[in-house]
C-alpha cells in the first residue's frame, strides 16, 4: 500500500509484530458495512461516479460472501482486515477498487469498524442482562416468603426472604443493564470521515454516513474521532463490574451448594463429578464465573495502560485495544448466560434454608425491638438486655424461643408472654415493612416494579 515511499519489504518479524489480521479480522463485517456506506456517499457527494460506486458496494459483497463461506484467503503481509479487504476488492473488481480509500484513513476506518463492533457487544450484554434478570424475578416470585438467614461477615444476622435475596441481584444486574445503556447511547457517533487526523478536503456528507451505520450523529472532533478509545475502556469498566457482581453471586452459589449449607441444589447440566470421588458434585460453572472478572478487569486494566501516554491522534499502540475487548466480551457474555442457566435450573431447599433461618439468635434484633417498642427501653439498654440472654441460651445450648417466661424476667422484669410471638422468623420477615426491607409484601412490589419495567 506504500511501496511508492519504501524501497525494501518489512523484516519478517516486522511483519510478526504490525499485522492485527489475526484478531481484526472478527471485524470484517464490520469494515464492509463501513466501506460500503462509505462509497455510497462518495457517490452522492460527487467524489466518484455511481458506476465505481456500484462495483465497489457489490464487490464488497462478493468479499463478505467469501469470509462467511470460510474460503477467503487472509494474508498477514496485509497486515489487517482492512487491507485484506480492500486488496481482494481489487482482485475482484479491479481499478475502482482504489478509488474506495478517498476521504478517509485506516485511522477513522478502525475506530468506526471497532465502534460497530463494540455496540453489537453492549446490545448483546443487554440481552444476556435481562435475560438473567428475568431468571432472578422467577426465582424472587417463587419464594418470596421463604425464610432463610440474612448474613453479615458471613454471621447469621437477621431472617430475610429467599425472594430479598435473589432481588439484591436483580437491582445489581439492574445498574450493569443502566450502564450498558448509557454507554452505548454516549458511544455511538460516527468517527468515519475523520480520516487520518483532520478531516479531508474531499466534500464528503459525514452525516450520511453516520445515518447509514446507525450512528447518532458525526463526532464532532476529527483528532478525537480517530484517538478515542473510552466506548471500549467504559464497555471493559461496565463489563468488570457486572463482572464483579457476577463473581459475588457465583460465590454465594458455592458456598451455598456446599454440603455443609445445603441451601441451594444446582442441576446436573451446571455441574460436574470428580474423576475419583463418586459422591461429588461441583458447581464448576459457578466457580468459572466467579474467576471471569479476572481477565475481564484485567482487559480493562490493560487497555487503561495502553491509552494513558498517547499524544494525540492515531498512534499504533491503539491496535494493542481489540483482543482485550475481544476476549473480555466473549467471556462477559459466556458468564451471564451460564449464570441465567444456573439460577433457572438451581432449586432452593426450603427446610434448610428456614432451619438455617431460626438458628444462630437471628431474631435478637426483633427481640431489643419489642423491648423498645412495648417496655420504651432505650434501645442501648435493650441491646444490653438481649445480649445477656443470648449469652443465657447459648449457655443453655438452646435458642432464644427456648427460654422461659422466668428465665427472661430475671434479665428484664417487664418481659411479658407476647415476647414470644416477635421470636419466629416468619414474624420477623413480615416485620420488616420499611421501603425496601425483606417483608414479603415489599419483596412482591419490587418484584412487580421490576417486571414492568422489563416488560
Ligand atoms: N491495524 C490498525 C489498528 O488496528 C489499523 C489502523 C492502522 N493505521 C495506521 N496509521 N497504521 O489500529
Amino acid at each position: 500500500m506504500w511501496g511508492g515511499r519504501f524501497a525494501a519489504g518489512p523484516d519478517a518479524i516486522m511483519e510478526a509484530i504490525n499485522a492485527s489480521i489475526g484478531f481484526d479480522k472478527r471485524m470484517a463485517s464490520q469494515d464492509i458495512a463501513g466501506s460500503r456506506a462509505h462509497a455510497a456517499m462518495l457517490a452522492a457527494t460527487g467524489v466518484i461516479s455511481d458506476n465505481d460506486a456500484e462495483a465497489i458496494r457489490e464487490g464488497l459483497l462478493t468479499v463478505l460472501s467469501e469470509i462467511e463461506a470460510g474460503t477467503f484467503q487472509f494474508s498477514t503481509a496485509l497486515e489487517d482486515i482492512h487491507m485484506n479487504v480492500e486488496a481482494r476488492l481489487k482482485e475482484i473488481i479491479g481499478e475502482p477498487a482504489g478509488r474506495l480509500h478517498t476521504g478517509r484513513s485506516r485511522n477513522d476506518q478502525v475506530a468506526t469498524d471497532f465502534k460497530l463492533w463494540v455496540r453489537d457487544q453492549f446490545d448483546a450484554a443487554e440481552a444476556g442482562l435481562i435475560a438473567l434478570i428475568r431468571a432472578l424475578l422467577t426465582q424472587a416470585e417463587a419464594g418470596a416468603d421463604w425464610v432463610m438467614p440474612g448474613f453479615t461477615h458471613l454471621q447469621t444476622a437477621q431472617p430475610v426472604t429467599w425472594g430479598h435475596h435473589m432481588m439484591a441481584y436483580v437491582e445489581m444486574f439492574g445498574r450493569d443493564l443502566s450502564r450498558v445503556r448509557d454507554a452505548r447511547k454516549r458511544m455511538n457517533e460516527s468517527p468515519l470521515g475523520a480520516a487520518a487526523l483532520a478531516g479531508t478536503s474531499f466534500p464528503i456528507d459525514r452525516h450520511m454516513t453516520a445515518e447509514a451505520l446507525g450512528f447518532d450523529r458525526p463526532s464532532a472532533n476529527s483528532l478525537d474521532a480517530v484517538s478515542d478509545r473510552d466506548f471500549a475502556l467504559e464497555f471493559l469498566s461496565t463489563a468488570s463490574i457486572s463482572a464483579m457482581h457476577l463473581s459475588r453471586f457465583a460465590e454465594e452459589l458455592v458456598i451455598w451448594s456446599s454440603a455443609q449449607f445445603r441451601f441451594v441444589a444446582l442441576s446436573d447440566r451446571f455441574s460436574t463429578g470428580s474423576s475419583i470421588m463418586p459422591q461429588k458434585k461441583n458447581p464448576d460453572a459457578a466457580e468459572l464465573i466467579r474467576a471471569k472478572i479476572g481477565r475481564i478487569f484485567g482487559a480493562n486494566t490493560a487497555l487503561m495502560m495502553v491509552m494513558k501516554g498517547l499524544p494525540l491522534a492515531y498512534s499504533k499502540d491503539m491496535q494493542e485495544d481489540k483482543e482485550q475487548v475481544f476476549d473480555a466480551a466473549d467471556n462477559w457474555m459466556l458468564a451471564l448466560a451460564a449464570m441465567e442457566g444456573m439460577v433457572k435450573d438451581m432449586t432452593a431447599n426450603r427446610e434448610n434454608l428456614a432451619a438455617a433461618a431460626g438458628s444462630g439468635f437471628s431474631t435478637a434484633t426483633d427481640l431489643a425491638d419489642w423491648l423498645v417498642r412495648v417496655l420504651k427501653v432505650p434501645f442501648r439498654d435493650a441491646h444490653h438486655v438481649t445480649g445477656t440472654l443470648v449469652a443465657m441460651a447459648e449457655k443453655k445450648g438452646c435458642d432464644l424461643p427456648d427460654l422461659t417466661l422466668a428465665e427472661m424476667q430475671s434479665v428484664h422484669a417487664g418481659i411479658t408472654e407476647d415476647i414470644f410471638s416477635v421470636l419466629g422468623v416468619d414474624n420477623s420477615v413480615n416485620s420488616r415493612l420499611s421501603y425496601g426491607g425483606t417483608a414479603p409484601k415489599r419483596v412482591r412490589e419490587q418484584i412487580a416494579r421490576w417486571k414492568e419495567a422489563l416488560a
